[in-house]
């Protein structure tokens, strides 16, 4: 692991509120590497722990264009100041493929695939390795958060952090509230959200938390409107576009999210809600299996030239 010494010196035992300094994020994937983004930008130290070094690599690529995008906008045409704001945020931020390396931090946050066995395997190995202090977080998007507890004793330091796609843009936290969360928790993850830069928004573990309840119906009846041949992709994200003021089309946020991510949520809200809205889709199934997960595998609903990946 990379200046694991130098993190390991700025390390805080303090648990009191605002005490986050270190950061480790598990899964530097989409969402892990713009978590990792925003908190270092902060000024925290932060450490991304992924499966493969090829992946950290990835990552660390990604994180320094969408800095450099962010530097843009804040010091407009001064090329110096943006080098600096990416050199000296991109200096805050280790990697290693070992967890073991991640566990001395204040707030730990996994991010790794949607799968509730997975995340609950994770958390229990965190959980026996992190000091005491340390508060344990999930961004998934759909399963119970008390579920991927279930097994950790520190259930008063555990809660959820949803953030939103692209996390250096998006300006919504849901702080996603477990069971048996303390006060204190509860209150340094809001306050670690306004450090960060985002509105934080309070939820209950309720399937979908605030967002994705609404995202998810909204995603699924557009897909199944394509599938019966109603109309056309391209016109129904035009539709939302120009008729609702949506940023993006369903099918263009559907490749932007990922077509996995997209499956897995209405799966598992489906099995949660037992509500119609979010069975099955054929077609989105199909697209999984075909390797068409959208923009991180160059085709979804929409082929992406390698440019844009
Ligand atoms: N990092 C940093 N900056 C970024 C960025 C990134 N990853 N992506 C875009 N930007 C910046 C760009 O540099 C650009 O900055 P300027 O305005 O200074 O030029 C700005 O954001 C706008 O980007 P673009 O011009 O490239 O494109 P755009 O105007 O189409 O905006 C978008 C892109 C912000 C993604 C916008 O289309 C959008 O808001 N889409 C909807 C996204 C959304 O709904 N996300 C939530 C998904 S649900 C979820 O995440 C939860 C879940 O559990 C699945
Ligand atoms: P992704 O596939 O882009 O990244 C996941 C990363 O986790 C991969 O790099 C993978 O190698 C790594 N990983 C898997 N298992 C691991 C393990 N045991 N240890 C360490 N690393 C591991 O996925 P993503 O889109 O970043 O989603 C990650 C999580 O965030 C999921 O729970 C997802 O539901 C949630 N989420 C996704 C979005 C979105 O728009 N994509 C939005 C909010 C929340």
């Amino acid at each position: 692991m990379n200046k694991l010494v130098s993190l390991t010196r700025n390390f805080s035992s303090s648990s009191s509120l605002n005490a986050i300094k270190t950061v480790t994020v598990i899964g530097g994937g989409l969402m892990g590497s713009g978590i990792a983004q925003v908190a270092a930008q902060a000024g925290q130290n932060v450490t991304i722990v992924d499966l493969k070094p090829e992946l950290l690599e990835n990552a660390q690529k990604s994180i320094q264009n969408n800095l450099r995008r962010v530097g843009k906008k804040t010091f407009k045409d001064d090329a110096a100041k943006i080098e600096n704001f990416v050199k000296e945020s991109t200096s805050r931020i280790n990697t290693s493929t070992k967890v073991e390396d991640g566990v001395n931090a204040d707030l730990i946050i996994e991010a790794i695939v949607e799968k509730l066995d997975v995340k609950q395997e994770l958390f229990n190995k965190l959980d026996q390795l992190a000091p005491e202090h340390t508060i344990l977080a999930t961004n998934t998007s759909s399963i119970s958060i008390n579920a991927i507890g279930a097994g950790i004793k520190r259930k008063d330091r555990y809660g959820g952090l949803h953030f939103f796609n692209p996390v250096p843009v998006m300006r919504l936290l849901e702080v996603i509230k477990g069971d048996q969360i303390s006060e204190a928790t509860y209150q340094t993850l809001m306050e670690w959200g306004k450090s960060i830069g985002k509105t934080c928004i309070t939820c209950k573990d309720t399937p979908g938390f605030v967002v994705n309840r609404l995202l998810g119906p909204y995603s699924a009846e557009a897909i199944r409107l394509y599938e019966r041949g109603d109309a056309s992709k391209e016109d129904i994200d035009i539709g939302m576009k120009l008729g609702a003021g949506y940023p993006m089309g369903p099918f263009e946020l559907a490749d932007y999210t990922g077509l996995d991510t997209n499956k897995f949520v209405m799966q598992v809200m489906y099995e949660q809600t037992k509500d119609p809205v979010f069975r099955p889709v054929p077609l989105l199934d199909k697209m999984v299996a075909e390797g068409k997960l959208g923009i991180k595998t160059g085709e979804g609903f929409y082929k992406y030239k390698k440019s844009n990946l």
